[in-house]
């Protein structure tokens, strides 16, 4: 039986996050540049974009760049903007016709104008889509993240809008970019590398972590699936007993 038919529809994790992983060293192990290693990344996004919509999970978010990205060599940056760029706009008619809406979250200012601008239109086009959330986490880092939503608490209860009473837990999620989705309940991270790597600090409170030797290029929907079957089987208890549960 493959690890599909073995997934519980009705358990499935809403959020799946991916920390996509190993795309250089997956090329240099074939003697190649390592921007060939982020071009056939793409084609496991794919796959596993239509794995999720497959089986049904509503969101995925995806590590395709972070702040500290920028610090790999300028020819490497450019080559990843490029695919970006060429990536979304080959993609969104795609996108559309699977209902499946793009959404983007990190520090997007920093971004080239015409990555943004791409950005922004086909996010637009797809605006409407229900199907999937697909996020791409852009020049992202969650300490960025955390830093912004407490500065913007800090200018609203300095305006006045927001009490000092009023900030918890919800109030300071609400102002993180994730503000519209759940909390992802699985993390992936592919490569054997087990560190997180300043994704998603805050919303991975209770998050499941999974780890896998595959190199991102060779990940496919059953690596996917083999992941969700095993997050089937722990047990989350959020703090209480095995007792509690159920
Ligand atoms: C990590 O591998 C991967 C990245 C930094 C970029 C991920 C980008 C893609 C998969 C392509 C663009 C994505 C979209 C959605 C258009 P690494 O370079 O750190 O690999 P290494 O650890 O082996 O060096």
């Amino acid at each position: 039986m493959g690890f599909k038919e073995q997934i519980d529809l009705n358990r499935l994790p809403q959020h799946v996050a991916i920390i996509m992983d190993g795309n250089g060293r997956w090329a240099k192990n074939q003697g190649k540049f390592r921007v060939f290693g982020h071009e056939s990344g793409v084609l496991s996004v794919k796959d596993i974009v239509e794995g999720c919509v497959d089986i049904g999970i509503k969101y995925l978010t995806v590590y395709a760049f972070s702040a500290e990205n920028w610090n790999r060599p300028i020819e490497e940056v450019n080559a990843l903007m490029e695919l970006l760029i060429s990536t979304i706009n080959a993609e969104a008619e795609s996108l559309n016709k699977n209902n499946i809406r793009l959404n983007a979250i990190g520090d997007l200012k920093s971004l080239p104008k015409k990555c943004q601008d791409d950005l922004a239109n086909v996010m637009q086009i797809t605006a409407h889509n229900t199907k999937c959330t697909l996020t791409l986490a852009l020049s992202y880092s969650a300490q960025w993240e955390i830093a912004q939503a407490a500065k913007r608490i800090a200018e609203k209860v300095q305006a006045q809008d927001l009490t000092l009473e009023e900030i918890n837990e919800a109030c300071f999620a609400a102002h993180l970019t994730t503000a519209e989705m759940p909390d992802p309940e699985l993390l992936i991270r592919t490569s054997g590398e087990n560190r997180i790597s300043n994704f998603l600090l805050w919303q991975i409170a209770y998050t499941e972590l999974y780890f896998t030797e595959t190199l991102w290029p060779d990940f496919r929907r059953e690596h996917l699936f083999e992941a969700i079957v095993d997050f089937q089987k722990r047990e989350r208890r959020f703090g209480k007993i095995s007792e509690q549960l159920n």
